[in-house]
């Protein structure tokens, strides 16, 4: 029966490489220059982008005023990453003017609210090109008929079932990539607007997985990161159902691979058995994002995330109890609306109390459409920000706390760049996630080193290879 359901993505696919086939005349020599705002999903999206432009014949430039194509693949989980996109776009179109050749395109999850496509071809008609999540693979058609007849195109999808892989793709870098496990989101969290512009969740099929692993192996990669907005309801559409564990368990298996990592795995539903697997697979990583919001048991209720304070508290026990090496980071939304100083408080202790090694505080950004959008109280931006200065100034100490326990130990680092304030130090992660600097040389890159770990900062630690 495969064939039967592969039949559409082959011809698709097909479809889609004819016209890079035919872009390639306009594209030799070419410059393109993409933005990628947002979370993995994006990165790992752009790396599918640069890899169509690339064999369209195009080259990457940093610099906008070079480029015959400017791509931004857009995030709109906060008001924040939406006003980076007016800004940008207010700068392209005067390249645009002085070059009437150059093409403008938009992507990504912004392209998916209806106010924004109206705005963009209101007030941005310079644009040329604009599509959404769904439907990437069919960018080459898209540059073709641009390149052709100059027309604006718009084609966006509300909601796509399959899910088309195998686009050919420029990863960023060499010794670890990211790789989609899932696609959409099932939850409603009143706050967010991921599931409004990712649609459904949908999973991959483990062998096509595990397939894209061992290639990825083969090329030289030693570190995953799977991805999904919930990897702990991975496989529930299938019949028979898998499980995220089974997959950890298949994929801990591929030879030559030495680290798993995933996000993220939402608490209401974090598994037994996801516990057993993190324990008992050696290249799963011993760290654990688990984005708690708010430790606060009402405003938890009013974000709809479907556990309560203690929950998760006692969720964290089990997990450190079986795994006692794990470190643990979160998401913290300051500022929901109601949201009482004692509602901060609460935060604050929940996250003295799990002593997190990071923690990604992001200031409420009310999502239209959303829920908690209409909710009333919604919380003066300086009273925010004070609650947002407090959380930061409570976890420098823990942090330091949890760098400081490393000191002494001889660990296994994964070397990924030249530190960026140091040209003689190489930076490098230990399986748990936490960062190191040490001395060495750049032919480092993408091997695995033992480091003796010397000292620490409040975000980093300080050590020498052994
Ligand atoms: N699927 C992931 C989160 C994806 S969005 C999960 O459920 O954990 C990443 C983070 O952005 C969220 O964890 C949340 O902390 C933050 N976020 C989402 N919507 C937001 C909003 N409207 N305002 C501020 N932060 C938000
Ligand atoms: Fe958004 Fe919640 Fe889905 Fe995460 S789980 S993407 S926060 S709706
Ligand atoms: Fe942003 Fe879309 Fe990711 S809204 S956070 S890029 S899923």
């Amino acid at each position: 029966m495969s064939h039967v359901a592969d039949a559409p993505q082959t011809r698709e696919l097909d479809i889609q490489k004819e016209y890079i086939e035919k872009i390639k005349q306009y594209g030799a020599g070419k410059l393109y220059n993409l933005n990628t705002y947002g979370c993995q999903m994006n990165d790992r999206d752009s790396e599918k982008i640069a890899g169509m432009l690339g064999e369209m014949g195009y080259s990457e430039t940093q610099n906008k005023e070079d480029a015959d194509i400017i791509i931004f693949n857009t995030c709109c989980v906060r008001e924040n990453a939406e006003n980076r996109l007016y800004g940008n776009l207010g700068k392209v179109k005067v390249l645009k003017e002085r070059n009437k050749n150059l093409k403008v395109i938009l992507c990504g999850c912004m392209m998916q609210q209806d106010i924004v496509v109206d705005k963009i071809k209101q007030s941005y008609n310079f644009v040329d090109i604009i599509f959404g999540t769904f439907n990437i693979y069919r960018m080459p058609g898209l540059i073709f008929t641009a390149l052709e007849t100059g027309d604006q195109l718009v084609d966006i999808w509300k909601e796509h079932e399959e899910i088309i892989e195998d686009l050919p793709s420029r990863r960023v870098f060499k010794f670890k990539a990211g790789v989609n496990i899932m696609y959409g989101c099932n939850n409603r969290c009143s706050f967010c607007i991921v599931p409004f512009v990712r649609g459904r969740e949908r999973s991959r099929p483990m062998s096509d997985i595990i397939e894209e692993i061992k290639n990825l192996v083969s090329d030289g990669v030693k570190e995953v990161m799977l991805l999904g907005q919930n990897v702990n309801s991975y496989g529930n559409t299938f019949r028979p159902r898998v499980s995220f564990a089974s997959l950890l368990h298949e994929i801990n298996k591929i030879e030559g691979l030495e680290r798993i990592r995933f996000m993220t795995s939402h608490p209401k539903d974090l598994s037994d058995e996801l516990i057993e697997a993190i324990a008992t697979c050696d290249k799963v990583c011993k760290q654990l994002h688990l984005p708690v919001q708010s430790g606060s048991n009402d405003i938890l209720k009013k974000m709809r995330r479907i556990y309560t304070r203690e929950q998760y508290l006692e969720l964290v026990k089990k997990i450190k109890a079986r795994i006692p090496d794990i470190l643990l980071t979160t998401d913290i939304i300051v500022g929901f609306p109601t949201e009482t100083d004692e509602d901060n408080e609460d935060t604050i202790s929940l996250m003295k109390e799990v002593e997190y090694s990071n923690a990604y505080t992001f200031i409420y950004s009310k999502r239209e459409g959303t829920p908690a959008a209409i909710m009333e109280d919604q919380i003066p931006e300086n009273i925010i920000k004070e609650r947002f200065n407090k959380i930061l100034d409570m976890m420098k100490p823990i942090t330091l706390k949890i760098n400081r326990k490393q000191i002494g130990k001889t660990v296994k680092v994964l070397v990924e760049t030249v530190s960026k304030n140091d040209k003689n130090l190489l930076t490098g992660r230990l399986d748990n996630g936490l960062l190191v600097h040490f001395k060495g040389c750049e032919s480092l890159i993408g091997e695995i080193v033992n480091v003796h770990i010397d000292d620490c900062k409040t975000f980093y630690l300080m050590g020498t290879q052994t």
